[in-house]
């Protein structure tokens, strides 16, 4: 009787000592795995590192890309942040800004509402070839007609 009981008792603890035992192992296995993926060697290496923490954007060095001129705005020549403001802030204020030797003033309704009744293309023409003291191309032969029309569109839809 004590001899069945301690064998039973014995064959309970071999089988609780084997599922815990199995139970430690299932842990251990686990955290080797977790921990393979916190410390994966190859992927802490400096070129995986730097792949993984690198800017989203990267600044290319080159042509500019097709987004920083929106159609928009390239074929709306005389609107604002176009290439005629630009062209008129850096050539053509020079004189229309503060209305030197009696230029039309930059935004100046009132002194433009007599030039633009003239007709847009003839302050085109003035523009591009001169009119008394407006120099021809606001005195900057590097500007293109285009560029000259461009800075009229910008100057007179400044002053409407
Ligand atoms: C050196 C000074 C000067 C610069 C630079 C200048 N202008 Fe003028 N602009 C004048 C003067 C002065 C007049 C007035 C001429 C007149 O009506 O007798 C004038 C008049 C004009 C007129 C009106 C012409 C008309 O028929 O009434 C336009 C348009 C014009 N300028 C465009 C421009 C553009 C575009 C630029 C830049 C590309 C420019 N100007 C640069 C001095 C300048």
């Amino acid at each position: 009787m004590n001899n069945k009981k301690s064998g039973q008792f014995f064959i309970g603890s071999l089988v609780i000592f084997m599922v815990l035992f199995g139970v430690v192992l299932v842990v251990l296995n686990n955290m080797e795995n977790v921990a393979k993926n916190v410390t994966a060697p190859e992927s802490m290496e400096p070129e995986a590192v730097e792949e993984r923490i690198k800017p989203i954007a990267q600044v290319e060095i080159g042509e500019p890309p097709a987004v920083e001129a929106p159609p928009a705005e390239a074929t709306d020549t005389g609107g604002a942040g176009g290439p005629g403001e630009q062209i008129v802030s850096s050539v053509c204020a020079t004189c229309h800004a503060a209305g030197l030797m009696q230029s039309p003033k930059l935004g100046s309704a009132d002194e433009w509402a007599p030039r633009i009744e003239k007709g847009i293309e003839t302050l085109y023409d003035h523009a591009i070839n001169g009119f008394n003291t407006m120099p021809a191309r606001g005195g900057n032969p590097d500007l293109s007609d285009d560029d000259v029309k461009a800075a009229v569109d910008y100057m007179v839809s400044q002053a409407q």
